[in-house]
Order: C-alpha cells, then structure tokens, then sequence
C-alpha cells in the first residue's frame, strides 16, 4: 500500500531478538541492554507470523529477519518455512553478523531463505575482535564462503567505516569485490544509540571512501534499496554506499519496521512507535488497521540531523539496523 507521502511500502524490516552474541562498539553498550525486556513482552514466532499474514495483505512482498542476531533464535529455521509460506511474501532475506551461518546456512536456504547481508566491519582479526568484543573473524569469513558456496545471492556485505579504526582497509574491503560475486557495501556511521557518545572524527563521509577507492564506475542503481552501486575493473562484484548521514533516502523509502517487543516503527530514526504486541493479544481482528495506521504514521523524512532530541531512545540492536 502507499503511505501518505504515494511512497509505496513493501518492505518489512523484523527484529526477532534484541539479543546478539556479539557486541559491536557502534551496537551495544559494554554490558547490559538498555531495556531489560521479559520473555513474555516479546513477540512470539506465531505473533510474528500473524503480523507477516496480515501484512502480506496489504502489499507487503519482501521481509528482512535482523536483530540483535536473528540466528541465536532457536526455532529461526521454522520461522523462515512458515513465511516463506504465506501467500504474497517473494522475497525473504536476514541481516546477521555470520558467526553461526557456516552451520545453518543450508537449513536456512532449504527454509526458503533466498539471501543474507553479512556485517563485517574488519577483515584483520584483531580488530575484528576489538570492534566486536571478542568476536572470531574466521567463524564469519568460514559463514561468508559457504554462502557463496550455496549460491545465496546476491550476497552483501555490509562494513561500516569508522574514522581512525577500519579507514585503512577501505581498499582491502572493495578488493573483495574482484574474484566473487559479491557486493561489498560501506555504510555511514549514523550517531544512534552508542555512537550518538562518539567524537566527530569517527564520522567518515562516503564521498571521501569512494574517493579512496577511486577507479569506480556507476552500474545501474538498485531501485528500492538504500545503496549507490559502482564497480571496479574486471571485478565480478560491486562496491555499494549506503549514506544515511550525508544523504538520507527518505524519499524512497519503501520500509516499515517491526521490533522484538512487537512496536511498530514507521521510521528507523523517529522514536514514535505504534504498539501491535497489545493488539495482537487483545484485539487480533485489528492487526491489519493497525499496520495501515503505521504504514499512514510514516513522516516525509527523519529529522536525525535537525532535531538531535530525536535521537536514539533505543540502539540499533533492538531495531535492526
Ligand atoms: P537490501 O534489501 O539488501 O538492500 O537490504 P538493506 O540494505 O535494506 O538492509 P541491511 O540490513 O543490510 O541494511 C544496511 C544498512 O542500511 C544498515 O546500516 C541499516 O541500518 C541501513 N538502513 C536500512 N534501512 C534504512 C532506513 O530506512 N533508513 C536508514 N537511515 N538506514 C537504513
Ligand atoms: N550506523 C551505521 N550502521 C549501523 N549498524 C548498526 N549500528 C549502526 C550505526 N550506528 C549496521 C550493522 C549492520 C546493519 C544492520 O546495521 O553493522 O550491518
Ligand atoms: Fe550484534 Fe550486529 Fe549489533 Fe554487532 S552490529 S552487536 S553483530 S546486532
């Protein structure tokens, strides 16, 4: 269906779980969530299924599972079968950050999982580990490979560039691009939750990493999606941006978002949200107005950069990037 502004919406974004088993610097907070939330103030996969029904009704055709990290969810396998399932959905994906992909990769694509957008912020190690808390970069290049290996594509991998820490494998990053077919995307450190503490400096425009990378040529842009595609010579891939910060792409929005603990978000970067979890115990015949009511709440735009009060009641790992 079309919001307010005739943009059309068929995107649903889903965190299942606020939980992850790492804890990126930019993510999460060095210990503890910022909302301790009950097991019982959460969505259950049934509710969730309930909301993907209804909103396949209103022209709702492609769902993205996030997090936290969607594949600590036990169950996840038949969460993506019963989706895959409903009628109008064509399109499932997950954002996750790989660690457990190598073993579940096959029951997910088997599920009906058709593709997956891997987070890596460091392709060295110890930084991986730094930047992560303790992550293992070679549990998520082992997931990366046998994504590949599956033909799970088109595969993205999503690196955030943060000043100081990761600017210096910038090149290293859009290399990968070369021999496989994957697109390697650099994202905008947005200033939400922990990063909105960071220093200036950490904040690096796309404009100057496309200019560190130079030698790219513009291939034609994905409609629907936030990023700008560009490939280096002879490389198989592509190099994406996604420029959140610099430039916001409100006006294609196609996006409403669902959380954990069953809000509504009409907009990544507006704190209104619209409570479904209620609805859906109390008055399930209502599920479906509910979501029209949020899909009509979406705003012209975020007012991230103008109205810092805005700012981050949540982190991104209860929202899902
Ligand atoms: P594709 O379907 O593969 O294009 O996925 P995607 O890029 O929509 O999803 P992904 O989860 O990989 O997100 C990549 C980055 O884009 C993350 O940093 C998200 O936070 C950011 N992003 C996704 N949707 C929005 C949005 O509506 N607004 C803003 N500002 N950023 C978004
Ligand atoms: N700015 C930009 N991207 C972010 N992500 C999480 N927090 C931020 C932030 N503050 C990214 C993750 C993941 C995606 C879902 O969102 O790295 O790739
Ligand atoms: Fe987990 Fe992703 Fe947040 Fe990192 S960015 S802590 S992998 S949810």
């Amino acid at each position: 269906m079309k919001d307010n502004f005739s943009r059309k919406i068929n995107y649903m974004r889903i965190s299942i779980t606020d939980l992850c088993n790492l804890r990126c610097q930019y993510c999460m907070p060095e210990v503890g969530i910022s909302n301790k939330k009950f097991h019982k103030d959460m969505l259950s996969f049934e509710e969730i299924i309930t909301v993907v029904r209804e909103a396949a009704t209103l022209g709702i055709n492609k769902i993205r599972i996030t997090g936290g990290e969607p594949l600590v969810k036990k169950e996840i396998i038949k969460l993506i079968e019963s989706i895959a399932k409903i009628d109008g959905i064509d399109d499932i994906a997950m954002t996750t950050n790989g660690l457990l992909l190598k073993k579940m990769a096959q029951d997910l694509k088997n599920a009906g999982l058709k593709r997956v957008n891997i987070s890596i912020d460091s392709l060295k190690p110890n930084r991986f580990k730094e930047i992560t808390r303790g992550g293992n970069l070679s549990d998520v290049l082992d997931g990366i490979q046998e994504a590949i290996r599956l033909n799970m594509t088109p595969l993205k991998l999503n690196t955030v560039v943060i000043g100081g820490f990761n600017e210096d494998e910038i090149e290293d990053f859009a290399r990968l691009t070369i021999a496989d077919n994957i697109d390697v995307r650099f994202i905008e450190l947005m200033p939400v939750g922990e990063a909105s503490k960071w220093a200036e400096e950490r904040f690096l425009s796309n404009e100057e990493v496309r200019n560190r990378i130079g030698n790219l040529t513009a291939v034609s842009h994905e409609t629907n999606g936030p990023a700008k595609y560009y490939s280096l010579p002879g490389a198989r891939g592509r190099v994406g941006f996604i420029n959140p910060v610099s430039s916001h792409f409100c006006g294609s929005c196609n996006r409403i978002r669902l959380t954990s603990d069953g809000r509504l978000k009409p907009c990544l970067h507006s704190n209104d949200e619209i409570d479904i979890i209620s609805v859906i115990r109390n008055n399930p015949e209502k599920v479906k107005e509910t979501l029209q009511f949020a899909i009509h709440a979406k705003p012209e735009k975020h007012y991230l950069y103008t109205n810092m009060h805005e700012i981050g009641e949540r982190n991104m790992s209860e929202i899902g990037g």
